[in-house]
């Protein structure tokens, strides 16, 4: 495995890859790598010729308020997972290679940017567009693989890639759990032993849902209030961001499920803030 540092090298290696008539596969990440992040390197690596990751904690992705200075780092553990996992280059650039001091140029998909994450974060998706999309463009990647943990930013990046005819196909990968249900994630070490305990309900609300649904419940108010009530028990240190209930694609509110559907979630817990999500399956027909 090559690591790479700068664009420039970074171009120099895909023309090699080019000329070689190699396919390429992107997993973009923001590092300290779990079972999670390893699931999207392995399915990566059978995707294409050469794989490549990227491992950038983007701050145009962040507001001023938010974790971009405490977002956990650890270089060198990432550094040697993805090399024992086929990985052909690593990319870990420095924020002033990959934006110039007058950098002006934003991608955003606005209105599905403003939902759900989006209330809370409102420049969070402007900066994954923008990110992403200079990383397809630098790697000339065919595919790419984002995981459906961050259902709301693979919608968006599928939305952006169709819009703007980016020639690269994007693979989602289920979530990866801890034996309890809890979604992995880098900022699970955020948590404190008593949220630890809690977080794993987070999952098992949305999964009540989910059985509701099969058990005949189709309006979304009323499953959102069945899983609300189930956090009040459960997660008494939990303060909601939202939980919503929406079409998979076009991520807008919707008030039945008449078919598959997201329902989503974000809750802070401590200093965390958690993102889950579950597809919702379609009624069964009476
Ligand atoms: O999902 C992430 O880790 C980030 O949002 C991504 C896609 C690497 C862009 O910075």
């Amino acid at each position: 495995m090559i690591t790479i540092h700068t664009k420039e090298e970074l171009k120099s290696i895909t023309r090699t890859w080019q000329n070689e008539r190699a396919s390429v596969c992107l997993v973009p990440t923001m590092g300290y790598y779990h079972a999670g992040h390893e699931d999207l390197m392995r399915y990566g690596r059978t995707l294409a010729d050469r794989l490549i990751v990227s491992l950038f904690v983007n701050p145009t992705q962040f507001s001023p308020s938010e974790d971009l200075d405490s977002y956990p780092r650890d270089h060198k553990r990432d550094t040697a997972i993805a090399e024992a996992l086929g990985v052909d280059a690593l990319f870990i650039p420095e924020p002033s290679d990959m934006y110039a001091n007058d950098h002006a140029t934003w991608v955003e998909v606005p209105e599905m940017g403003k939902l759900l994450c989006g209330a809370a974060r409102p420049i969070h998706f402007r900066g994954v567009c923008t990110v992403c999309l200079k990383l397809f463009l630098l790697t000339k990647a065919n595919y790419a693989v984002f995981g459906e943990k961050d259902w709301q930013q693979q919608a968006i990046l599928r939305r952006m890639v169709r819009d703007l005819d980016v020639d690269i196909s994007l693979h989602t990968r289920p979530t990866v759990r801890e034996s309890d249900g809890l979604a992995l994630s880098s900022r699970n070490v955020y948590l404190g032993s008593v949220e630890r305990q809690e977080a794993p309900h987070i999952f098992k609300g949305l999964s009540l849902a989910s059985s509701l649904v099969t058990q005949g419940e189709t309006n979304a108010a009323c499953l959102r209030d069945s899983v609300l009530q189930y956090w009040a028990k459960t997660i008494p240190h939990g303060r909601l961001d939202y939980l919503s209930v929406v079409d998979p694609e076009s991520l807008a509110p919707l008030t039945e499920v008449t078919s598959p559907a997201i329902m989503a979630c974000a809750i802070r817990l401590g200093t965390a803030r958690l993102i889950d999500n579950i597809l919702l399956p379609a009624p069964k027909r009476t």
